[in-house]
């Protein structure tokens, strides 16, 4: 974790690193002026020589400049101003900590005499601190030979001039990069570390502690449910299957109507029989993404104590080919009691959500169910990394992940989605069984979808959030590195403080 800390003046906080804004059109910060006088126009000369003009989200670096104990400076370019937002801000943060990772252990960044922005600068400075949080996140644990220059050094980022309404919303923020981190890690980590059983412990050592209420199903208790669809999914494992469901009730009432948030939490998908290609299958791992970002949401939730009632369920199986695994062709009956002909075995994330769906609904009753998975590489094709692919039943709550979405910059894209019986419905109807697990290659997301429509009980608003692409992304961006983005926890977070909450 990155901590924050808070500073009236510059005097109090001294460190090798400062970090000052700047104007489009090189108007300078009160702190950047200041530099530039006691440097004796050191600032001026090096923004010209490197024609800086303070353009949105660019830095500049200078190296132990005259006029201050400081060893770097980096100018950070707001563009215009009075446009600049929590957004740019936020991206800032995340740029310097790119830049200063592996350098410098601690970063003071002066908010002094800044105004006229589009936000306040308690906004502005919190919203800095959280994005240099963000992308100051690193997975090192099985890198035992890093030489020191490798090594990650930030820890600290102090806020200089910032008005003391930072701390409170600064705090708030820590406790969702908390839950981006866990999600992350989750996410992260390789199929022999994380299985059903070790996502449970790892989850409930983190979420208990925050008050969250957990609830395990095991392969036992599962099959006396009659969860034959998920449980076929994982008969070709030995790590057997577990369902983890996580409350969380920061209301006061114990009865007040749920959100439920369901993850499809595939440890490991190989394909199963219908066995994967062998290049790019470790990208496998991360077939748990949407399972680590409802725990990852869970956390910031709590965390925060959002004045919310929210459940996570999360949908644990290790789906591999095996003398025991399913068979193309099978066909296995889920806990509503609708069957289905198992066409393909790697079409597996659909046959481990529904029922999760159906045992949600009966036990907690929601009015509103999102589901996300990273179900199809279909959605891929489609939006590439920068999108999720949302699928809803319903304009309202679609329009209102799309404005917590624009908020957040975890960016979602509307897709198409059949009534009950309608033509995309109807291509996953199967001859022998009541639907099929898969549908023809054409719009293979949407069949998928429709599928898991048909797990959705009368009169529940429901949205399915395939994050195939954006859990995980080939580049890096402003707020991560390259890997897994944490995609959904800001998200969700955003959509219950904006809907959910008071
Ligand atoms: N986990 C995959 C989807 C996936 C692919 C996620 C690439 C992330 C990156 C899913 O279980 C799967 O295998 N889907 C198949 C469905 C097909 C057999 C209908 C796919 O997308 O090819
Ligand atoms: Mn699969
Ligand atoms: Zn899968």
């Amino acid at each position: 974790m990155t901590s924050v800390a808070f500073a009236a003046t510059r005097d109090t906080a001294s460190a090798a690193a400062l970090l000052l804004f700047v104007g489009e059109g090189g108007e300078l910060s009160e702190g950047a002026r200041n530099l530039d006088a006691a440097s004796n126009g050191q600032v001026g000369r090096a923004m010209k020589a490197a024609n800086f003009t303070g353009k949105k989200g660019k830095l500049l670096e200078i190296l132990a400049p005259a006029g201050t104990a400081a060893a770097r400076v980096l100018l950070a370019g707001l563009g215009d101003p009075t446009k600049a937002d929590a957004r740019t801000f936020e991206d800032l943060g995340g740029e310097a900590a790119a830049r200063l990772q592996t350098l410098e252990a601690e970063l003071v960044a002066d908010f002094g005499g800044i105004s006229d922005l589009a936000v306040g600068t308690d906004v502005a400075a919190a919203h800095f601190a959280h994005g240099l949080a963000l992308r100051n996140w690193r997975f090192d644990i099985y890198r035992t030979k890093l030489k020191d220059e490798q090594k990650g050094k930030l820890a600290k980022v102090t806020l200089v001039g910032a008005p003391d309404s930072a701390k409170p919303l600064s705090d708030r923020l820590q406790k969702v990069a908390d839950g981006v981190h866990f999600a992350k890690e989750l996410i992260t980590e390789p199929g022999n570390i994380i299985y059903p059983q070790s996502f449970v412990d790892r989850v409930r050592a983190k979420v208990e502690p925050l008050g969250i209420k957990v609830t395990v199903l095991d392969e036992k208790e599962l099959a006396k449910l009659g969860a034959g669809s998920m449980l076929g999914v994982g008969q070709g494992s030995v790590k057997p299957p577990r369902l983890l469901a996580m409350e969380w009730n920061g209301t006061g009432k114990a009865d007040a109507t749920p959100l439920a948030l369901i993850g499809k939490g595939v440890t490991f998908d190989t394909g199963g029989i219908s066995l994967k290609p062998g290049p790019g299958m470790e990208d496998m791992k991360w077939d748990m993404g949407g399972a680590g970002a409802v725990a990852g949401i869970m956390v910031a939730l709590a965390g925060r104590k959002a004045k919310a009632r929210v459940i996570g369920v999360c949908g644990l199986v290790e789906n591999m080919p095996d003398g025991n695994a399913q068979r193309p062709g099978d066909v296995v009956t889920s806990m509503s009691g609708q069957t289905i002909e198992v066409l393909n075995t790697d079409a597996e994330g659909r046959l481990v959500l529904n029922d999760c769906m159906t045992w949600t609904q009966r036990t907690y009753k929601p009015k509103v169910m999102l589901d996300f998975a990273t179900l199809t590489g279909a959605i891929i094709i489609s939006l590439a990394h920068h999108y999720a692919g949302v699928f809803s039943n319903s304009d309202a709550l679609w329009g209102k992940l799309d404005g917590a979405g624009k908020a957040v910059n975890d960016l979602v894209w509307r897709q198409p989605l059949s009534e009950p019986g309608g033509h995309y419905d109807q291509m996953i109807d199967s001859t022998i069984a009541d639907m099929k697990n898969l549908g023809p290659r054409e719009g293979g997301s949407i069949t998928a979808a429709q599928f898991l429509q048909r797990y959705v009980d009368e009169g529940v608003e429901w949205a399915h959030i395939d994050i195939a692409g954006a859990v995980w992304r080939p580049k890096a961006g402003a707020l991560h590195d390259k890997g897994a983005t944490g995609f959904g926890v800001r998200l969700i977070d955003k959509l219950v403080a904006d809907h959910f909450e008071g």
